[in-house]
């Protein structure tokens, strides 16, 4: 029988993985943002623990990092978070109701936005432009400033609403993510199962991390 993915490789073909991810990790690390100010929207959809282990890796000393949640999303929360959502000191957390934040304006837009999880209703509102509390204006001020939107949306099976609404997301600019974990990293718990979400969305904020195995490092 052919062996799996992690059958151990011959030696020069492991010596020329190992390059080439020494070199992908360089080049990571030479792009990688340094100052950011981001914005973590949670809204009622399953999936809070990937958004803790994202929080627990958005260093608030290396970057600006704020916090909203959409009232459904306290609702879900509890029910998966059940010792609630922990916030390093130095991340700051809001109201969804007051407008009285920076990335209300595109006056002082933030650099990035991630929604995770997100729900079919917000991403509905937010491709057809509601925005009347401020995480919904949060995401629409990142659109039309032309600033990073990461959409983690989270729902099973899809309508053709939820299609087309990612169809418009997509045009608009949006960054649509998934949070759809991978298993060929050899993960043994349901937080390292997580983390492969997690690794994609530093990825796409283009933050240095070693938090999963990437495609074809060995496993431990
Ligand atoms: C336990 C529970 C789980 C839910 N999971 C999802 C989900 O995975 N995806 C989704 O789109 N809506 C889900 N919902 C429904 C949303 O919470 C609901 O549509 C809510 O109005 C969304 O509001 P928001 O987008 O402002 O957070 C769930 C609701 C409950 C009670």
């Amino acid at each position: 029988m052919q062996g799996g993915p992690y059958v151990k490789a011959p030696l020069m073909s492991r010596l020329f993985t190992n390059v080439n991810n020494f070199l992908l990790h360089l080049a990571l690390k030479i792009h990688a943002q340094s100052h950011m100010r981001i914005l973590v929207a949670i809204t009622g959809a399953s999936g809070a623990i990937y958004t803790q282990r994202l929080l627990d890796r958005l260093d608030p000393q290396e970057h600006e990092v704020h916090v909203i949640i959409s009232s459904y999303g306290q609702v879900v929360m509890q029910e998966e978070l059940p010792e609630g959502l922990q916030l390093d000191e130095g991340v700051t957390l809001h109201a969804a109701k007051s407008m009285n934040v920076p990335f209300a304006s595109g006056s002082n837009a933030f650099d990035a936005m991630v929604i995770l999880p997100c729900t079919m209703g917000t991403m509905g509102r937010i491709a057809h432009g509601y925005s009347e509390d401020t995480l919904l204006r949060a995401a629409d001020v990142m659109l039309k400033e032309n600033k990073k939107l990461i959409l983690c949306p989270r729902e099973t099976p899809l309508s053709l609403i939820h299609v087309k609404n990612m169809e418009l997301l997509l045009q608009a600019g949006a960054i649509l993510l998934p949070p759809n974990p991978y298993f060929y990293s050899g993960a043994r718990t349901i937080e390292e199962l997580a983390d492969t979400v997690v690794a994609r969305v530093l990825d796409h904020l283009e933050i240095n991390h070693n938090v999963s195995p990437r495609w074809p490092e060995e496993r431990d």
